[in-house]
């Protein structure tokens, strides 16, 4: 028996919740959301809805359901320091302490961690505190990226050819960055393919999980403005089409020095996950950022692949006894399509942009996993918000059956919504390879 304390409300968390309760060890679960997620609920014992803020109010909720551990879904939790105040009641935590999680928080703390024990993946960098010295160092870069030191839900980083264009508009943006942040990182831009490695972590041991591809653009073609992600891939290979196997071994490399890193310089095991946004360039695997969670929509990707029983991982994390277990994952290939409302993402003054909930339906599908994100349940039925809400997951031996897959179940789904068709497709994959092949010469 274990009870099992979930925080969060979105996709990724149903499909967490999903992974706990294929459990053999009869657990039962108690999500803690900011919103009702009517997949979450549905697998639950007793939920309730609060603030991630409301440290108290989850501590309560844990007592009175003699939670066994808890798994944090979301980074706002954690830079709130819910592992920190779960831990003085006796709770153990999947998800570092608020101290840790600053490998999330503080884009910052995390580069000079690299810097500081000389682990490989670095751009050249420098953070400032205030304008001076900015244009010289940005004289000396060929491309710019401009990062605020701060969580940003995946809207703060501008880069150059994106966002602005001369050196004139990044210190422009570098004085927005300053107004709102206390500090702001000045990158070199790396031209690459990007990929997404999720590692288990119990502070010691570190284990990858198949590499996985996120599509940040609202739109076909990688067009349009960021998003929280469109849409992912993995292949049955536990490769992506662009990489060479070595690619995955640099990438854990760098994460276990940083495993290592952190333990020196804190004191603390670091026990959850270390999501490394890699991209590969010319000059090799390097590091865009950490992230202290598992993805959204990266985790539907690697989650329903698992063989390996999701309580005894987690009690490994815990327990400090990952190296004991073998982790295993099913040898298919997964398309992940987010279902979005259709003014998702767009500019405030865009005529799609309407901020109505409005109705969704989804018909009688089969043969694909739906994950609730931002979802209502009224009497009378579905309703999306303003954000993603649904994550459709396509499974198959290879990847054009899992894409097929996907698509047919969103051709069941009604309502004025909208996807990217292109997310793992051929055409996209081709562009991909072609991208890698003209970098690596
Ligand atoms: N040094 C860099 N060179 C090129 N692109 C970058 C660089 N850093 C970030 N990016 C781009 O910006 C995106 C967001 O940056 P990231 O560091 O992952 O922050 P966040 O996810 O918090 O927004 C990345 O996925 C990548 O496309
Ligand atoms: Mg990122």
């Amino acid at each position: 028996m274990a009870n099992v304390l979930l925080i969060g409300n979105g996709a990724r968390e149903h499909v967490i919740a999903e992974a706990v309760m294929r459990s053999k060890h009869n657990p039962k679960l108690f999500p803690y959301m900011k919103s009702n997620n009517p997949g979450i609920a549905s697998l639950s014992e007793s939920t309730t809805i609060g603030s991630y803020s409301d440290l108290e109010g989850i501590n309560m909720f844990a007592r009175k359901h003699t939670i066994d551990f808890a798994i944090i879904g979301p980074e706002d939790p954690l830079a709130n320091g819910v592992v920190d105040s779960l831990n003085t009641i006796g709770i153990p935590s999947v998800g570092p302490t608020k101290d840790l999680a600053r490998l999330e928080t503080s884009k910052t703390f995390t580069r000079d961690l690299l810097q500081k024990y000389t682990i490989p993946g670095n751009p050249r960098y420098r953070v400032f505190s205030s304008l001076e010295g900015i244009r010289d160092f940005i004289g000396e870069l060929d491309g710019i990226v401009i990062k605020p030191d701060g969580l940003t839900g995946g809207k703060g980083v501008m880069v150059q050819g994106d966002h602005f264009a001369t050196r004139d508009e990044a210190i422009e943006k570098c004085r927005e960055i300053l107004d709102e942040h206390s500090s702001v990182i000045v990158e070199e831009k790396f031209d690459g393919e990007e990929f997404s490695l999720q590692c288990l972590c119990d502070g010691i041991t570190v284990v990858a999980t198949p590499p996985v591809q996120d599509h940040k653009r609202r739109f076909v073609g990688d067009k349009g403005p960021n998003t929280g992600g469109m849409g992912s891939y993995s292949l049955e290979d536990h490769s992506l089409p662009f990489m060479e196997k070595s690619d995955i071994a640099v990438g854990l490399a760098i994460t276990q020095k940083v495993a290592e890193a952190i333990y020196k310089e804190t004191g603390e095991y670091y026990r959850g996950v270390m999501y490394g946004g890699f991209i590969i360039t010319k000059k090799g695997v390097q590091l865009l950022e950490y992230n202290a969670r598992f993805g959204d929509p990266e985790a539907m990707n690697i989650l329903p692949l698992l063989k390996t029983d999701f309580i005894d991982i987690c009690r490994a994390i815990i327990t400090g006894t990952l190296q004991d277990i073998e982790i295993e994952f099913d040898t298919k290939a997964t398309v992940c399509k987010y279902v979005v409302p259709r003014g998702y993402g767009l500019p405030k003054d865009h005529p799609d942009a309407r901020s109505t909930a409005s109705k969704i339906e989804v018909d009688d599908v089969q043969d694909v996993h739906l994950y609730y994100s931002s979802v209502d349940k009224r009497a009378d039925g579905l309703y999306m918000t303003t954000s993603r809400a649904i994550g459709v997951v396509g499974i198959a031996p290879d990847l054009d059956g899992a894409e097929r897959k996907a698509e047919k179940a969103i051709s069941a789904i009604k309502g004025s919504v909208d996807h990217r068709p292109d997310v793992g497709t051929k055409e996209l994959i081709e562009k991909r390879i072609q991208h890698m092949k003209e970098i690596r010469g």
